[in-house]
């Protein structure tokens, strides 16, 4: 594994100690099992991914710099799934100011993910881009889901109205090949089109076209994206919890979520890294969060997935951590070296901070991020640190598959399906029901009748 991951805080006198690991080795060797038997099998397939093939990651790249030659505006149209794992890459890949920068800085489009329909947000959008040089990446697995359909609608017309014909060369489709009513439409209309993979979940499809078509439009390295998937891929096939650390975060995890622990924090400390956080919150509560587990008993489980920042919310935040409630888990995530680290000098007229002057920003982010483990450790509560050597292509894939392999092991240690959603489900199929839409007339009346 490229990263390093250090579980010396994880492991309590009076919580989940060392020993337990020895004990649950049954429980731990079934949950391994369960997700690794499947592997590239029913909605595992997102374990397949990281081994496609170089002809297609060719064909994609060959199509993302097509793409980027001709375009300013790289906006992506998505939600959840959707568009969670490209916020996280663009945002880590990007410089922080990524559409403030000049053309010759950037050198590649600037980019606008819309992963929601407030109609501020996408009337201020077509305030600031122009068609002429615009590509809009519409992203939805399922091919019906109204937020992303009804983007899609407002963005053809917009084209259509300022562009004529020359409309289809600006709108890139993925979707489910032959399913959903965005195929249908992107088919008939002769639109460019990407599909995902029938067993590829949304919270699952980062490294599937879903991610990788912006990502090669924005010129990121996307074989070493998926080189660090497939590291963590290996790792999680040993059955050594002490070696696979995905397993063994899960496992720590899912005990300490029966210790009542129902809060897992996630706090990177790296603003490249903020929307990773973003990224395992809807992975970590979507797929854990669920009322029935395998043998159809009401269980309603999930531990809720909190996002902080280090430093920022260190003053926002840790004073709840350390004396507040003992109901939290904590990953603190790091990173060794930055690409733009800032020395701190000396001020004469600050006698006092000279103490910080000859170190860099960095070695005080990274100082701060191990006081506050040790603040948190202190006061009793188990946290595990994920720690990047750096921020680039490799190390993210490591990561985002990090948290699909624990998340995948954790949901085998609860019983629970990880990879459906039926909460979001029926919300969909409420709002067709509230806009009227032909055969969803019941649903509505059945929830009434039900409360
Ligand atoms: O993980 C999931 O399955 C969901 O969060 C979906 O990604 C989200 O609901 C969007 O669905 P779709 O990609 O089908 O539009």
């Amino acid at each position: 594994m490229k990263s390093e991951y250090d579980f010396s805080g994880a492991f309590l006198s009076d919580g989940v100690h060392e020993d337990c690991l020895k004990k649950d080795s049954r429980k731990i060797a079934d949950a391994f099992s369960h997700v690794i038997d499947n592997m590239g099998k029913g909605w595992q397939e997102w374990c397949n991914l990281p081994y496609c093939s170089e002809n297609e990651l060719d064909e994609i790249i060959k199509y993302g710099k097509k793409v980027a030659e001709k375009t300013e505006y790289l906006v992506v149209f998505g939600i959840g799934g959707s568009a969670l794992g490209t916020i996280a890459v663009a945002n880590a890949l990007n410089h922080l100011h990524h559409n403030e920068l000049a053309r010759d800085k950037r050198q590649k489009p600037k980019l606008y993910v819309e992963d929601n329909i407030d109609p501020e947000r996408m009337a201020s959008l077509f305030d600031v881009i122009d068609l002429e040089t615009a590509h809009f990446n519409v992203i939805t697995k399922s091919g019906s889901t109204s937020e992303t359909l009804s983007q899609f609608m407002i963005v053809i017309k917009r084209l259509r109205d300022a562009l004529g014909d020359d409309f289809k060369s600006h709108i890139t489709v993925t979707t489910t090949i032959g399913k959903g009513s965005l195929y249908r439409a992107a088919s008939e209309m002769g639109l460019k089109t990407f599909g995902i993979g029938e067993g590829v979940g949304g919270r699952f499809s980062v490294l599937s076209a879903v991610g990788l078509v912006p990502f090669a439009i924005l010129g990121y390295d996307i074989k070493a994206l998926l080189k660090g998937a497939r590291t963590v891929t290996e790792a999680s096939k040993n059955p050594s919890p002490n070696e696979n650390p995905a397993l063994k975060a899960a496992y720590l995890m899912t005990e300490y979520l029966k210790q009542g622990k129902n809060i897992s924090v996630i706090m990177p400390y790296s603003d490249k890294l903020k929307y990773t956080a973003d990224f395992y919150c809807q992975l970590w509560g979507e797929s854990l969060g669920k009322a029935l587990n395998w043998s159809g008993e009401k269980v309603n489980c999930g531990q809720t997935p909190v996002k902080a920042l280090g430093v920022t919310d260190q003053h926002s935040q840790v004073q709840l951590y350390t004396e507040g409630p003992f109901d939290k888990i904590f990953t603190f995530i790091g990173v060794k070296n930055f690409d733009n680290d800032v020395g701190i000098p000396s001020c004469s007229a600050l006698r006092d901070y000279d103490f910080l002057s000859g170190h860099t920003l960095g070695e005080l982010l990274n100082c701060e991020r191990k006081a506050t483990q040790l603040a948190v450790s202190d006061s009793g509560k188990p946290s595990f640190t994920i720690l990047l050597d750096k921020v680039d292509e490799e190390n993210l894939g490591e990561l985002l598959y990090f948290f699909m392999y624990e998340t995948a092991f954790a949901g085998a240690f609860l019983g629970i399906n990880t990879f459906d959603q039926p909460g979001v489900e029926f919300g969909k199929k409420a709002t067709f029901a509230m806009l009227n839409r032909p055969g969803y007339e019941g649903i509505l009346e059945n929830l009434t009748k039900k409360h």
